[in-house]
């Protein structure tokens, strides 16, 4: 089997659950060290690393609540701590930002208090998360941030997570560039409805299910795997020349009017 991370280190937030998961896992495939970071589920986490030990690859976990002020400060505390303890060294290879909330509110619907979470959550820490990420990314490493479909096609119950998922495309396009002259490539994944908890409202529910593979070209609702090798694809050396973009994986979602 080839494990073309191997000798890698990876963060991935948000890996307790959903698509996070997949994606630690598929990294952890290939051969990667992978932190497997929780909010506040630990025991999902602990399975994700279990499932992860259980196939043969290398994984721990690290909690740390990214609505809070000190969020990635704990995080990469904890990360340090434990990387120092395993390698020696606090250096990764791989960044992922998936963890992200996405409370269903429409326009009118949204306080204050609903739009800084998903500001801090979903934005402001993914900013800083990369930030203290690439003091640590050794040259040639990746960075894959988690963006969404709704940056094309906002979702109207979704107001306040659609208009916040758009500062990561271009977040993406701007580290892309500034990282390049260290080689570290810098790519979005975009998905569309993919059956995790955070959109349980369509994927798992049977009418709009049926409206959700009616908008796309292919008709089945799409699985964390689905992303996770999207994201696999671009954290891996074959992803070398793809860099600052953004890349839909929605099964063709709204292709036509
Ligand atoms: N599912 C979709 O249809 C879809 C579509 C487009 C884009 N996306 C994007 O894909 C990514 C993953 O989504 P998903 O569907 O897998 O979501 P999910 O199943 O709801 O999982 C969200 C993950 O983020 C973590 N998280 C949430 N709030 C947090 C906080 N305050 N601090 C730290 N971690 C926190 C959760 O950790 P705990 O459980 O430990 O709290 C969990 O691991 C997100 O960026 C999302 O916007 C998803």
């Amino acid at each position: 089997m080839s494990r073309p991370l191997e000798g890698k280190v990876a963060l991935v937030t948000g890996a307790s659950r959903g698509i996070g998961r997949a994606v630690a896992q598929r990294l952890a495939a290939d051969g990667a060290l992978v932190a497997v970071h929780f909010g506040r589920n630990q025991s999902a986490a602990t399975e994700t690393v279990s499932a992860i030990t259980a196939a043969g690859g290398s994984a721990f976990a690290i909690g740390s609540d990214l609505s809070a002020k000190n969020g990635v400060k704990v995080l990469f505390s904890a990360l340090d701590e434990e990387l120092k303890a395993r390698n020696g060294s606090t250096k990764l290879d791989i960044l992922v930002n998936n963890a992200a909330v996405a409370p269903f509110v429409n326009f009118e619907g949204t306080t204050e208090e609903v739009f800084d979470e998903i500001y801090t959550v979903n934005v402001k820490s993914v900013f800083f998360a990369t930030q203290e990420a690439v003091k640590r990314i050794r040259d040639g490493g990746r960075i894959v941030n988690l963006t969404s479909a709704v940056v094309r096609t906002p979702v109207l119950d979704a107001a306040a997570y659609s208009i916040l998922k758009a500062p990561i495309d271009n977040l993406t396009k701007v580290l892309g560039q500034v990282l390049g002259e260290r080689s570290i490539t810098v790519n979005a994944v975009a998905p569309g409805v993919i059956e995790t908890d955070m959109s349980a409202a369509f994927a798992r529910d049977p009418a709009m299910a049926e409206a959700v593979k009616g908008k796309q070209a292919l008709k089945r609702i799409g699985q964390p795997e689905d992303i996770a090798d999207v994201v696999g694809f671009l954290a891996g050396p074959e992803g070398r020349w793809v860099t600052g973009q953004v890349i839909e994986a929605s099964g063709g979602s709204g292709l036509t009017f």
